[in-house]
C-alpha cells in the first residue's frame, strides 16, 4: 500500500480547512470531470447554510487525515465518487482506494456522504461509490444522508439535484442549522482583463498546462504533459455510404512514450471555430481579449479555472466544453443575464429542481440536445457576461481511442480507428463530435515548392503534418502471457481497433517462430460493401493463416445478423476453446447493446454445452472475468 506519510505538508486539507475557516469537504473520484464538477458545486453552495466548504481531489490530499476532521466542529466529508472501466477507481482515487482497503484506522467521530457517478450499462455499476460508502462506515464513520446514484446513461443531473435536495437539509438537521435563504449567485472567479503590456510569450495559446510545453517538449509525457505526435496518415475506411472511419497513425518517434497492444490513446481535441465564433457574436465580445479568472478565494489550490491569462478564443476553443448538454445551474446563473420576462422564466424552471422544472429540462435540454450556443441562439435576450460564462462552462475533455496498432510492428507508430461522429438533433441543428471533427480536419499537407528541385536528384515530396496532443493511457486489456493461448476477440465496427494490435502482435509471435494458439475474431458491421473496415488486411491474415474470422452483416439481408448470433452457431467451438483449451476472450465496442448482448450469449453457450445450472453458467462467466480469462473494451 501506498503510504501518505513522505508527503508534503501542503497536502495537509485539516491544516487548510482549520486555516481558512472551512467545515465542508468535498473529495472527488473523477475521471471525465463530472465528479469534480458536482464537487465544486457542493462545496460552492455550502455558503447557503452557513457553512464553507471546498472541493479537493484526494490524490493531492493527505486522506489518513480523515480521522482528524472531527477536530473541526460541525464538519462533513463529502466524497463524488466515480466508477471507471470495469469497477475501477478513477486514477486520481487509486491511492485512496488501496489506503481504504488497507487502512485499519478510526473513523469515529466522521461525518460523511457519498454521491456515486456510474453508468447503469456497465457490470459494475457505481462499485467505487458503494464500496467507499460501506467502508467508511465500517471504520467508525456516520453516514448523515444516504448514497446518491448518479446515473450517466440516464441522467445524471437529475439524480444529482434529486439528492442534493434531501442531502442538504439532513446535514441543517445533523448540525442544527437553516439555510440562509439566499440564492444569490456567487462569483468563484474575478476577471482581470490584460492590456498590451502584458508580453504575449506569457499568454496561453492552448497547452493544457506548462505554459509552452507544446513548443519546448519534455518527457515524461502524460496527462498534464502530452506529446505533440505529427499526424502522418489519415485515412477513409468506409467505402461507400455517408458515415465515415478513419484510420489515422500518429508518430511517436523521440517522445520515448511506450505503449502495449490493447492500451489507449488520449487526444486532447479543439472545439470547431465555427461555435467559437457564433458565442463572440452572440455576446458582442472581442475573443481576442486577454483575460485571467482568478479565485476570490486565495485559499484555493485551484488559482484559474483553465491556465490563465489567454484569450476567451483559446479558452473556449482548447479549455471549455462548449457541446454538452449544460446542467441545470447554469441555468440558474443566466437568469441574472436575461431581459425577456418569459426567457427568464423558463430560466429558472430549467435551473429548479421541481417535477416540472426537471421534466422541461430533460425534453429541452436533453432530448432536443441543445447545447449552450443553441440556448444562447433560442433565448436571444439572454446576454451572459461572457467571463462567467467561461466560469460555468466544464472543461473540455480529452478523448480516449483504443490502440489499433502493435508496437512489435510499429514501436514508434500510433494507429488509430475513429468512426466520425455526425448528426442531427431534433431542433435541426447538425451536432458534430468534438474529437473526430478536428481530426477528420487534419491531413497532411503538401507544402507547395517542396519538390522543385532541378538538380536531377529524386526528392521527397515536403509535407506539412498537423500535430496532436496526446498521452498513453495503460489498460488491463492484455493478451495472453503464453502465446499458445488461444484468444477469441468481439469486436463489431470500431470495436475492431484493439483487436488490429492483437492480431499484428500474434502474427509477429508467429513470424518469430513460435507457437501461437488459434486467434479468433468476431466481427459485424452494417454492409460488406460500406463499412467492413480493414477488409482487405484481415483477408491476407485469413489466407496467412494468422487468423479465423467470422463477420455479421447486419444491413445486407432482411434479418438483422450480428456477432452474437455467429457466436450461438458457433457454440460447439466457442465452448470446446473456452471450456478445454482455456481460451481467453475479449469484446470491445459498444458498452450499451452489444457488449451486454454478448456477454448473455456466451452464458447461455456456457449453460448449454457444459451441462451448468443458469447460475453456475453466470459464475463460470464471472469467474472468467476475475481470473482475466475474459475482458472488456467498452464505451458509450
Ligand atoms: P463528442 O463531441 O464527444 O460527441 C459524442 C456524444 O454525442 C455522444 O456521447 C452522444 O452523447 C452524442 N451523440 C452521438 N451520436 C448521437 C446521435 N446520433 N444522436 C444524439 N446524440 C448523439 N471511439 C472510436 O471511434 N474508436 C475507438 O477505438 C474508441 N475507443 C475508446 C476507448 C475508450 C476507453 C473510450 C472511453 C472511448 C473510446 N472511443 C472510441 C470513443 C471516443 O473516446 C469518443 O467518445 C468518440 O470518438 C466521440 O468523440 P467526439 O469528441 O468526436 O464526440
Ligand atoms: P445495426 O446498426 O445494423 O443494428 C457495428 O456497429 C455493428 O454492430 C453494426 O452492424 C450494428 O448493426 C451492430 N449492432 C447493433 N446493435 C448490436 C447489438 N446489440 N449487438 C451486436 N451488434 C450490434
Amino acid at each position: 500500500p501506498t503510504s501518505y506519510t513522505a508527503r508534503q505538508p501542503d497536502n495537509s486539507f485539516i491544516a487548510k480547512m482549520k486555516a481558512s475557516g472551512r467545515n465542508i469537504v468535498v473529495f472527488y473520484g473523477s475521471q471525465t470531470g463530472t465528479g469534480e464538477e458536482f464537487a465544486g458545486r457542493l462545496a460552492k453552495e455550502a455558503v447557503r447554510y452557513g457553512m464553507k466548504g471546498m472541493a479537493a481531489d484526494p490524490e493531492e490530499c493527505a486522506m489518513e487525515e480523515l480521522t482528524q476532521l472531527s477536530e473541526i466542529d460541525n464538519s462533513i466529508a463529502v466524497f463524488c465518487m466515480a466508477t471507471y472501466g470495469e469497477g475501477d477507481p478513477t486514477d486520481n482515487a487509486q491511492e485512496f482506494y488501496e489506503w481504504l482497503q488497507n487502512g485499519e484506522c478510526d473513523l469515529s467521530g466522521l461525518n460523511y456522504a457519498v454521491f456515486a457517478l456510474g453508468n447503469k450499462t456497465y457490470e459494475h455499476y457505481n462499485e467505487m461509490g458503494k464500496y467507499v460508502d460501506k467502508r467508511l462506515e465500517e471504520l467508525g464513520g456516520t453516514r448523515v444522508y444516504v448514497m446518491g446514484m448518479g446515473d450517466d446513461d440516464a441522467n445524471i443531473e437529475e439524480d444529482f439535484i434529486t439528492w442534493k435536495d434531501g442531502f442538504w437539509p439532513a446535514v441543517c438537521e445533523k448540525f442544527g442549522v437553516e439555510a440562509s435563504g439566499s440564492d444569490a449567485s456567487i462569483r468563484q472567479y474575478n476577471l482581470k482583463e490584460h492590456d498590451d503590456t502584458l508580453l504575449p510569450e506569457k499568454i496561453y495559446t492552448g497547452e493544457v498546462a506548462r505554459l509552452h510545453s507544446y513548443e519546448n517538449q519534455r518527457p515524461p509525457f502524460d496527462a498534464k504533459n502530452p506529446f505533440m505526435a505529427k499526424l502522418k496518415l489519415n485515412k477513409e475506411l468506409h467505402k461507400a455510404g455517408d458515415r465515415s472511419c478513419m484510420h489515422i497513425e500518429l508518430d511517436i518517434t523521440n517522445s520515448k512514450m511506450r505503449y502495449d497492444s490493447g492500451d489507449h490513446v488520449a487526444i486532447y481535441p479543439q472545439n470547431d471555430s465555427v461555435l467559437v465564433n457564433t458565442i463572440g457574436k452572440l455576446l458582442g465580445v472581442n475573443l481576442d481579449q486577454v483575460i485571467s479568472l482568478v479565485n476570490v478565494d486565495e485559499d484555493s489550490s485551484k488559482r484559474h479555472p483553465f491556465p490563465c491569462p489567454t484569450t476567451y478564443r483559446t479558452a473556449l476553443t482548447n479549455y471549455l466544453d462548449i457541446t454538452s448538454n449544460p446542467r441545470t445551474h447554469i441555468f440558474k446563473e443566466l437568469v441574472e443575464y436575461t431581459t425577456d420576462e418569459s426567457d427568464k422564466e423558463l430560466l429558472k424552471l430549467l435551473g429548479g429542481s421541481t417535477p416540472e422544472g426537471k421534466e422541461k429540462y430533460n425534453k429541452w435540454v436533453i432530448a432536443e440536445n441543445r447545447n449552450i450556443v443553441h440556448i444562447l441562439e433560442d433565448l436571444p435576450s439572454c446576454k451572459p457576461k461572457l467571463d462567467h460564462l467561461c466560469e460555468l462552462l466544464p472543461r473540455l475533455q480529452c478523448r480516449y481511442y483504443s490502440i489499433a496498432s502493435s508496437p512489435k510492428i510499429h514501436p514508434t507508430s500510433i494507429h488509430i480507428t475513429a468512426a466520425l461522429v455526425k448528426y442531427t438533433t431534433p431542433t435541426n441543428r447538425i451536432n458534430k463530435g468534438v474529437a473526430t471533427s478536428w481530426l477528420s480536419l487534419r491531413q497532411p499537407q503538401p507544402i507547395p515548392n517542396g519538390i522543385s528541385h532541378n538538380d536531377g536528384e529524386i526528392h521527397e515530396p515536403k509535407v506539412d503534418y498537423p500535430s496532436v496532443p496526446v498521452f498513453v493511457r495503460k489498460s488491463q486489456f492484455r493478451l495472453p502471457t503464453r502465446s499458445q493461448t488461444p484468444v477469441i476477440m468481439i469486436g463489431p465496427g470500431t470495436g475492431l481497433a484493439p483487436f488490429r494490435g492483437f492480431i499484428q502482435e500474434r502474427k509477429y509471435l508467429k513470424d518469430d517462430g513460435k507457437q501461437v494458439g488459434d486467434t479468433i475474431l468476431y466481427f459485424g458491421c452494417r454492409k460488406q460493401a460500406e463499412d467492413f473496415i480493414y477488409e482487405e488486411e484481415l483477408k491476407d491474415y485469413i489466407e496467412s493463416g494468422v487468423i479465423k474470422m467470422y463477420v455479421a452483416f447486419s444491413r445486407d439481408q432482411g434479418q438483422k445478423e450480428y456477432v452474437q448470433h455467429l457466436l450461438e452457431r458457433n457454440a460447439d467451438e466457442v465452448w470446446k476453446l473456452i471450456g478445454e483449451e482455456n481460451a481467453h476472450l475479449y469484446v470491445c465496442g459498444d458498452a450499451k447493446a452489444m457488449a451486454p448482448d454478448v456477454r448473455k450469449t456466451l452464458e447461455v453457450i456456457v449453460k448449454q454445452k457444459s451441462g451448468m445450472s443458469e447460475q453456475e453458467a453466470l459464475n463460470y462467466v464471472k469467474r472468467m472475468e476475475s481470473q482475466k480469462r475474459m475482458a472488456f473494451d467498452v464505451w458509450h
